[in-house]
């Protein structure tokens, strides 16, 4: 079984009962956690979709602390690795099997400057598959077509994680035509209600889901989710 963690924002944590993993790392900053990140001292991965802080996080803290290796994109894998923590690069469309499970890195139309303004590549979304579930992390992203290709290649997909606060992604009625491209068996929320350009209803998200016959769930930071 796999268990979904929801620290806020766009930052997750996946546990199989063997390997564990973060998506996202942001807890510095972070107003919907008070999770202390050097807590995570056995972790397995990190998965950073793109350069913005809000998403690198306190990767290179976690990584040094935990010894986990960094999955991202070659640009941030560098970034991160002239940091002294260790890295595997990927790109968009690439995948590759780690200890923890196999990580797929998807396109996302957004940016990935660095925390200091480094040019840190394309931003990415990522499709984590772990114990057989397939969790889909759409990054910081607008909407865009190809989330049918995602499915139609990658899936039947178990989780969507999905930015609704609008502003610099996604807001909460492109994320539910997302969810009718991408046909995952769970819709949650994520990416809203951090800063004030980014407030959103997830529960008017979820109703509008589930109107279309697809399932939601709001998560608050602290919740975990056990995929079925
Ligand atoms: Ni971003
Ligand atoms: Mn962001």
């Amino acid at each position: 079984m796999v268990t979904l963690r929801y620290h806020g924002h766009s930052c997750w944590e996946l546990y199989d009962g063997n390997h564990r993993i973060l998506i996202d790392p942001f807890f510095t900053g972070n107003e919907h956690t008070d999770v202390d990140p050097g807590s995570f001292d056995r972790l397995d991965g990190i998965v950073v979709t793109h350069g913005h802080a809000d998403h690198i996080g306190d990767c290179v803290a976690i990584a040094k602390n935990s010894g986990a290796l960094i999955v991202a994109n070659f640009e941030i894998a560098n970034y991160l690795g002239a940091k002294g923590v260790t890295t595997h690069p990927l790109h968009i469309g690439g995948g590759n099997d780690f200890v923890f499970g196999h990580v797929k890195l998807t396109i996302a139309h957004h940016g990935s400057t660095g925390p200091e303004g480094e040019s840190l590549g394309a931003p990415a979304g990522a499709i984590v598959t772990m114990d057989g579930k397939k969790v889909y992390h759409a990054g910081d992203t607008g909407l865009f077509l190809d989330m049918k290709l995602i499915a139609e290649m990658n899936g039947p997909l178990d989780v969507a994680l999905l930015p609704i606060g609008d502003n610099f992604t996604m807001g909460v009625d492109d994320a539910v035509k997302a969810t009718q491209f991408l046909a995952a068996k769970m819709n949650i929320p994520m990416h809203y209600n951090t800063w004030p350009p980014i407030k959103a209803d997830p529960d008017s998200f979820v109703e509008k889901v589930k109107n279309r016959g697809g399932e939601a769930v709001v998560m608050s930071a602290g919740d975990t989710y056990d995929i079925p």
